[in-house]
């Protein structure tokens, strides 16, 4: 797969690893549809990568958690682009919890971006990737998807489904030659990492996470995890039985 003359969607191009991956494929003379609810970011962006650039651009201002704007934004890169043929859902929130701060509200933000900011958007792009019988979706998840760590249940928990869903995808679409990429980070800096205040091992600078993500999906990897000594750890830590897990992390080791 090569991105050449591609229409390609990135949810979560404001900031971070979506806005990485947009500078990449600004050089790649693809045509972007670039999502995210701070559109003047995007914009931002947009003005500052295009002069160097041979790709087209459509910003649009789209909250994925709320289905009628996913709806809204598929219609608008559809007029203007006639198609998408790859699909990036990277658009993600995170925010750790004390028990004592308890609040449900978090896990319907946390769930309503992480899970169903995907299924929306998966839904708007199934019936023309069957039709055309291809197409790329690219989801996002997390190597925390594997374990309920301490303080990030709801965000675990997300990405868990996220896994499981795309897992799922993955098995189904095959027979419509729909391609289904899970991607899996470590700890990237980025502004949802800024904000933590623990030792995250191994963190990566965003420009390379977009990199090694970008060369997957050129490769057409099924799953895109990084980098090895975190994924190595977390594979071991998901064996661990529940009982040896949990006296570990009580320590706050893991
Ligand atoms: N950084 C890490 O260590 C790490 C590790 C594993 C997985 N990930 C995953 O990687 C993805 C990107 O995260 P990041 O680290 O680059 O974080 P980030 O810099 O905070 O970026 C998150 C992006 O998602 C967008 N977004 C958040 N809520 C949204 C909503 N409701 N509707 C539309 N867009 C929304 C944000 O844009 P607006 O606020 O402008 O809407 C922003 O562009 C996420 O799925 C995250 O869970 C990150």
């Amino acid at each position: 797969m090569n991105f050449q003359n591609k229409v390609v969607l990135i949810t979560g191009a404001s900031t971070g690893i979506g806005k990485e991956l947009s500078i990449i494929l600004s050089k790649r003379n693809c045509k972007l549809i670039l999502i995210a609810r701070r559109i003047e970011l995007l914009d931002g962006l947009v003005s500052k990568i295009s002069h160097n650039s041979n790709s087209e651009f459509l910003t649009l201002k789209c909250d994925v958690s709320k289905k009628e704007e996913v709806t809204e934004a598929y219609k608008k890169s559809i007029d203007k682009f006639g198609k998408i043929d790859i699909a990036i859902l990277n658009a993600g929130f995170a925010e750790n919890m004390k028990a004592e701060e308890y609040n449900s509200e978090l896990a319907e933000t946390t769930f309503g971006t992480n899970v169903f900011g995907m299924i929306y958007w998966v839904e708007q792009l199934l019936p023309e990737f069957i039709k055309r019988r291809n197409g790329f979706i690219v989801g996002i998840s997390s190597l925390a998807d594997n374990r309920g760590f301490s303080g990030s249940g709801f965000y675990c928990a997300s990405k868990a489904a996220a896994s499981v869903y795309l897992e799922g995808l993955r098995v189904e679409l095959a027979e419509f030659n729909i391609k289904i990429i899970t991607v899996k980070p470590g700890f990237v800096k980025t502004p949802m990492t800024d904000k933590n205040d623990f030792y995250m091992p191994f963190i990566m600078e965003a420009t390379k996470a977009a990199d090694i993500i970008i060369k997957g999906i050129e490769k057409e990897k099924r799953i895109i995890q990084f980098p090895f000594a975190v994924v190595f750890v977390t594979k071991l830590v998901g064996f661990l039985p529940g009982k040896i897990y949990e006296f570990f992390a009580k320590k706050k080791i893991l």
